[in-house]
């Protein structure tokens, strides 16, 4: 049955109330920007139902996934799959959704995925907020005729039965049009002994997973005009949510279908890496290496041309006058290191600018934002990253190597190890090279050769200057 309205599901309400607080938004001033009822605004904080696209709508100012959002009680929705993305135009809209037509350049990268996964599934991973889930959408929204990506956000995903639900969920539009969703139904039809129609499992399955795993996948591969691939963003974070031999199972399940079935392909993505993950695993008694059938791939930032043109893009849907725009989109590309994410931020900032923009003018919107407190960039994530995955023994050498690094010019191991064996707790220097290394794994730094032979320094200009001010060096 198709639904026509949604409600908000409370568990939400914090995160939404978090989202207009971020924002600045007040109830008035959201209903005027999408241009609907300010008592739609006010049915949908208070979890009633709501138009289907205006609910949608709402989330995605909001920055929150809609799917998520929603009251569980998802029936099958025909209506969603017809529904446009609200803008046609370049709005700033740091970290919201963003239509696929938004989503500027990666065009390489998205044939080289392509190709990539005609050969063999792939872990996408990379600095957050680097444009992953935009490529990923991208890819999503515009397949080759051969491919049949099925994306899924798996954040709040808490168990291994809601993960093979939402699979399922997913996979059940194509069977259903093909009239071939059956081993699923039917296993579950004998687990609770009555033919089962609906789209949510029984709590009965829940120790069935494994097999509506399998089962599952034994339907979608009667597709058989296309390769199936399967996006699952935030990987990572639902592994993280689960126990640690609960999320052994998962990843042994996922790798021994893909031998069993060499037509799937997975695509794993997501911002904390998978090592941190597996590390936990193995020191919890794993010895497996669940992914090294899995090609790995690096998100970039955009390549400076491309971030120029989103730039340019913003800078005129936005109605932002400057003297020279082509000059100006660059010193703003590259004053963000050509990351997507912060272009957004910087030219709404830009937007309600008093003086004339030049250099200096996004100079000082770049420090003043580093410099807030509040986070409004959303970069507090590079600290608390060293406290959730770093262990006691690596934490001073972390933070001891990046308050040198963000003060120094690119370093030699060397000189980094005299600074470092003169503080009371760095004083070994082999955890000193492995911590490097994770460092270089969880995007801060890179390793270089120069003159002064193999150098380490940040990876991205901006977060060594967030380093430096958070860290008031
Ligand atoms: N190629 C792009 N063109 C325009 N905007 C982008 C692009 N990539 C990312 N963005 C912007 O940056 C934000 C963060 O990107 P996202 O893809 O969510 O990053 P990640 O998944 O790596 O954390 C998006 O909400 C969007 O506003
Ligand atoms: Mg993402």
């Amino acid at each position: 049955m198709a639904r026509s309205s949604l409600q908000l599901n409370s568990e939400w309400i914090p995160k939404v109330e978090e989202s207009l607080a971020t924002q600045q938004l007040s109830q008035r001033t959201i209903a005027e920007r999408l241009e609907i009822s300010r008592s739609s605004v006010s049915k949908f904080i208070n979890c009633k139902p709501v138009a289907l696209n205006t609910f949608i709508r709402l989330c995605q100012e909001l920055n929150i996934d809609w799917n998520g959002a929603s009251q569980p009680e998802r029936e099958w929705n025909d209506n969603i799959e017809s529904f446009k993305f609200k803008q046609d135009e370049f709005k700033a809209n740091p970290g919201g959704q963003i239509s696929p037509a938004e989503i500027v350049g990666r065009d390489d990268l998205i044939e080289e995925l392509w190709n990539r996964l005609r050969q063999q599934s792939f872990i996408f991973s990379g600095e957050r907020r680097i444009g992953k889930s935009s490529t990923l959408k991208k890819m999503t929204a515009n397949p080759p005729e051969d491919m049949l990506p099925i994306y899924r956000d798996l954040e709040g995903i808490r168990s291994p039965l809601e993960f093979v639900e939402g699979i399922w969920q997913d996979t059940e539009t194509y069977l259903r049009e093909e009239g071939k969703a059956r081993r699923v139904r039917e296993f579950i039809s004998e687990l609770t002994g009555s033919y089962f129609t609906a789209y949510q499992f029984p709590e009965i399955a829940e120790e069935h997973w494994k097999t509506l795993l399998t089962k599952t996948i034994e339907d979608v591969i009667t597709l058989q005009n296309q390769q199936i691939v399967f996006i699952w963003d935030e990987m990572p974070h639902m592994l993280g949510n689960f126990s640690d031999e609960t999320a052994m199972e998962v990843l042994d399940s996922l790798r021994s279908l893909r031998q069993t079935y060499p037509d799937i392909r997975m695509v794993f993505s997501g911002s904390i890496g998978l090592h941190h993950i597996i590390k936990n695993l193995q020191s919890a008694g794993y010895s497996n290496d669940p992914t090294n059938d899995m090609y790995p791939i690096d998100g970039q930032p955009l390549h400076l041309e491309d971030a120029v043109e989103l730039t340019i893009n913003l800078l005129e849907g936005e109605g932002v006058s400057v003297a020279n725009l082509q000059e100006t989109a660059e010193e703003i590309a590259l004053a963000v290191d050509s990351i997507p994410f912060y272009i957004h931020h910087l030219v709404n900032q830009l937007k309600d600018y008093p003086e004339e923009i030049n250099r200096d003018a996004i100079l000082n919107i770049v420090n003043e934002s580093l410099r807030n407190p509040l986070n409004l960039w959303k970069m507090d994530h590079y600290r608390e990253r060293i406290d959730n995955y770093y262990s006691d023994v690596q934490k001073p050498y972390a933070l001891e190597i990046l308050d040198i690094l963000s003060i120094n010019p690119p370093t030699p191991f060397q000189r980094l190890w005299q600074y470092l064996k003169s503080e009371p707790h760095t004083t070994d220097k082999e955890t000193a090279r492995t911590v490097l290394r994770l460092l270089m794994k969880d995007y801060y730094l890179i390793q270089e050769d120069n003159l002064s032979g193999s150098v380490y320094s940040f990876r991205y200009q901006l977060v060594q200057k967030y380093w430096r001010i958070s860290r008031g060096l």
